[in-house]
């Protein structure tokens, strides 16, 4: 495919109804995937997809909010990630990553996932810095993070109820150099 933003193993392309809403729809909904994520608490019907995804539809630039759907190279759909709260005045945006297809989880997509959001902050839309927040126990994400050279910044103890328990929130960045 000629369109999208590609990697070495993975693109991002646009968020398209008919490719993309049923799985987005399955995993957005599924426990496990959304056990550190900002989202899953509620039940989030395909209306509420169609309506998130309408209010973030880019209809005049620059946007504050970018989506992408995450394909690999042969088409097959395996999660999706986002930058917001984009400040292009100062430069700085905070990235989100889901892979959604739990057997993609552990072969290295997450690290390129992230490198491949730095890649398209500082090339594409020239921030300079972007930031990240993780639940303490999301081990995983704060790896892909610290593989990609990000740092570690603030911890805030016992801040967000997820799970049956406060958790730690920790702040991650990268800047240009
Ligand atoms: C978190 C997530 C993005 C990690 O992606 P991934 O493709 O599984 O990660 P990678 O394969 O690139 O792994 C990178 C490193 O993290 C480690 N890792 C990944 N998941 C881990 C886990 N659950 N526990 C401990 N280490 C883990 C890998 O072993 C690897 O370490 P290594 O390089 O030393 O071998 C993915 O599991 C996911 O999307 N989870 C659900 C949604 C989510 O939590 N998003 C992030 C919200 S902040």
């Amino acid at each position: 495919m000629d369109i999208g933003w590609k990697g070495s193993r993975l693109c991002f392309l646009p968020i398209e109804r008919d490719r993309h809403f049923r799985l987005q729809y399955h995993w957005i909904n599924d426990p496990k995937v959304t056990e550190w994520t900002d989202v899953g608490d509620y039940p989030v019907t395909a209306h509420g997809i169609e309506a998130y995804l309408n209010s973030t539809e880019i209809t005049h630039e620059p946007p504050q909010t970018i989506l992408f759907a995450i394909e690999k190279l042969d088409g097959k759909f395996i999660g999706l990630c986002d930058i917001r709260h984009i400040n292009y005045i100062s430069g700085y945006g905070e990235i989100g990553y889901i892979i959604g297809d739990k057997e993609e989880w552990g072969q290295g997509y997450g690290t390129e996932i992230v490198s491949m959001l730095v890649k398209y902050c500082f090339d594409i839309i020239n921030l300079r810095t972007v930031t990240a927040k993780v639940l303490a126990p999301n081990i995983g994400s704060g790896k892909v993070l610290e593989k990609n050279g990000f740092q570690k910044c603030a911890c805030i103890p016992k801040y967000e109820w997820r799970r049956g328990d406060y958790r730690d929130v920790f702040w991650y960045y990268l800047q240009k150099a």
